[in-house]
């Protein structure tokens, strides 16, 4: 991340990016997988556009390309859908006849597709290096091992894990297994509500904030009601009764980009621009959402500003390219970036238009690139987990 001095925040040109070099430096102990093999053509290729429609055209309908809303401008340009984390897995299911999905997201999200679509489907994540540093915060050890802490308090058999997409297979998997259920930003209170049908307690997994957020803001539970399960301490930071006591575990992780916003960006953009309204999205901590006049998921941040009153004025607390992209669509609205400094997803910016290119272009010449395959066991109990997501009301 960078920082600009830009007066409202929303930078007008790309500033450059400090990015990792594409598709090396990623460590294969994390959930970002390894290197990206292969020449890649450079990013300032003036002819990379075309050679993406070309390629693109070449594959006609056996190719789906899904793009996240944090994706740069280039990559949206050549989504067939773009959707927020859950309208993509719902996307991803609903193509049978692409032989070949693209995501344009970040590791879990091409994960999450892959679980939901069939085995004649391939899903190709354009660099391996995109992953999701909140996703890395639960490893698969460190939840078991939150559960045996759970099982010694005499929690376990009253607790329902509900995990956040941003996960990995294997912590989904985890979910499903312990009949809990994955949720989005934008039907998290609906999961809650679930869950709390199923059982008495909730082992939130793995952005206390969305946790927090949705079970103080949205469901009535108080914030003594919520603990934090701290995995680099011995049982979790926790004692016993602390964990009997409560009603949320929140896990604690936490998104690095939303992390950045602050109740200080709030009270400033206040000051700055009189009449201002503040919409931030869930991964923001507590006190920012607080703080903000309207919260949610990055379906609901575009869905509001498409309603805004012409004149009205607007600072958005979410990643750059999303806030960026809504302010050159809406010109007769006052829209910036809640912070003053950059707020780029360096994971989700690494898929841009050389990495598509390659992989489009591998896919015509009949080699499938970077293909993202959850093994079978854990498919099956974080389809489970997902499927029960897929079925809420
Ligand atoms: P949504 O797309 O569900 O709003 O989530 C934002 C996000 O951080 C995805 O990584
Ligand atoms: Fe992960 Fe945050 Fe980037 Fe989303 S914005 S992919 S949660 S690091």
């Amino acid at each position: 991340m960078t920082t600009t001095t830009e007066t409202h925040g929303v930078d007008p040109d790309p500033t450059p990016l400090a990015l990792l070099l594409l598709g090396r430096q990623a460590d294969p102990n994390s959930e970002r997988g390894v290197e990206c093999p292969g020449d890649l053509p450079a990013a300032s290729d003036p002819g990379l556009v075309e050679r993406a429609r070309t390629a693109k055209a070449a594959l006609g309908n056996r190719v789906f390309i899904l793009g996240h809303h944090y994706q740069r401008d280039e990559v949206i340009e050549f989504a067939d859908v773009t959707g927020d984390s859950f309208k993509l897995a719902r996307d991803a299911a609903a193509r049978p006849e692409a032989e070949y999905i693209v995501f344009c997201g970040v590791h879990f999200m091409a994960e999450s597709a892959d679980i939901l679509t069939t085995d004649a489907q391939q899903v190709v994540l354009p660099d391996l290096a995109a992953g999701c540093s909140m996703a890395d915060m639960a490893t698969a050890e460190q939840v078991a091992e939150c559960w045996d802490v759970l099982t010694e308090a005499g929690i376990a058999d009253a607790t329902v894990p509900v995990s956040y997409m941003n996960s990995s297979a294997d912590i989904k998997a985890f979910t499903g297994k312990h009949g809990g259920t994955i949720c989005t930003s934008s039907n998290a209170k609906r999961a809650l509500e679930w869950a709390f049908e199923q059982g008495e307690k909730v082992l939130f997994l793995p952005d206390q904030h969305l946790g927090r957020n949705t079970a103080v803001l949205e469901m009535g539970f108080s914030l003594d009601d919520c603990v934090l399960y701290n995995p680099h301490k011995p049982n979790g930071g926790l004692t016993a009764e602390q964990l009997r006591n409560a009603k949320m575990i929140l896990w604690r992780g936490h998104c690095s980009v939303h992390g950045r916003f602050s109740l200080d960006s709030v009270n400033e953009v206040r000051e700055r621009i009189p009449g201002v309204t503040v919409l931030v999205h869930p991964e923001c901590k507590h006190e920012v959402v607080t703080a903000a006049d309207m919260v949610g998921s990055t379906e609901y941040i575009i869905k509001a500003l498409d309603a805004a009153e012409p004149g009205s004025k607007w600072a958005i607390g979410t990643e750059l390219n999303l806030v960026r992209r809504l302010a050159k669509a809406h010109p007769d609205k006052e829209i910036v970036f809640l912070d003053r400094t950059v707020c780029f997803c360096s994971t989700m910016n690494r898929i841009d238009l050389p990495h598509l290119v390659w992989a489009l272009e591998s896919l015509v010449e009949g080699r499938v690139p970077n293909v993202i395959t959850v093994d079978p066991e854990t498919e099956k109990y974080a389809k489970a987990a997902l499927d029960r997501m897929l079925a809420l009301p």
